[in-house]
């Protein structure tokens, strides 16, 4: 089973998709991830984020060990990432080793923010996170404060914004719900309940029952 679990910058799909995983023993990607260590390997460079033929060329030799340096979560790398996501080189480069991923046993949950539209259009099950533009500004201020860096809320809450409008309205795979996703409003949930309503979803679809 492929799970895909796809929303907006902070909206708590990477923790969504972590304990999905745990619970069904599932291999998980965050695939954001991705994108980061592109940028990162572009900052390293001192290229310019604006130049496409460069940084596919990064993106075809990512080394995935690469993907748990605790750099890759800053907020200056996730900003890079939204600027080179958008390049259709960038991520026709990365889509081969994400879809290798999905596809390998006992099952995979993928999230990012066209999983369910382009990486696995077919995955069994697609939720959509969402959440209220100033509850993720302050859940990732928490995170990031908690991690040591400064952050200054507003601040935060303008970069996601920023973040979301580019994501959005790119021509590359931009982020939006694939029609047969499932829409999980994470605004007044914390995070056991988001988890319970996210596993809900996926029981519906293994038992074939409607969806609401
Ligand atoms: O989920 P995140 O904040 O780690 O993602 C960082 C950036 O990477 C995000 O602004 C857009 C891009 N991204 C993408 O374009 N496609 C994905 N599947 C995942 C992330």
């Amino acid at each position: 089973m492929i799970i895909a679990i796809d929303g907006p910058a902070a909206s708590g799909k990477g923790t969504l998709g972590k304990r999905l995983a745990a619970h069904y023993h599932f291999r998980h990607l965050d695939t954001g991830l991705i994108y980061r260590a592109v940028a990162k390997a572009m900052l390293d460079a001192g290229a310019d984020l604006a130049d496409e033929a460069r940084a596919a060329i990064l993106a075809a030799e990512l080394d995935p060990a690469a993907f748990g340096d605790p750099i890759l979560k800053t907020q200056q790398v996730g900003e890079a990432a939204s600027v080179v996501s958008a390049h259709h080189k960038v991520r026709a480069a990365l889509l081969t080793f994400q879809r290798n991923f999905a596809a390998g046993p006992p099952g995979a949950v993928l999230d990012g923010r066209d999983i369910g539209t382009v990486i696995c259009p077919d995955a069994q099950v697609k939720i959509f996170v969402v959440a209220d533009p100033a509850v993720r500004a302050h859940r990732r201020t928490l995170e990031m404060r908690a991690r040591g860096e400064q952050a200054d809320e507003a601040v935060v809450l303008a970069d996601i914004l920023k973040r979301d409008e580019r994501d959005r309205n790119r021509a590359a795979a931009p982020l939006k719900a694939a029609p047969d996703a499932y829409l999980l409003d994470n605004s007044q949930l914390d995070i056991e309940s988001g988890v319970r309503a996210a596993i809900d979803i996926v029981e519906a679809v293994r038992a074939g029952r409607p969806r609401d």
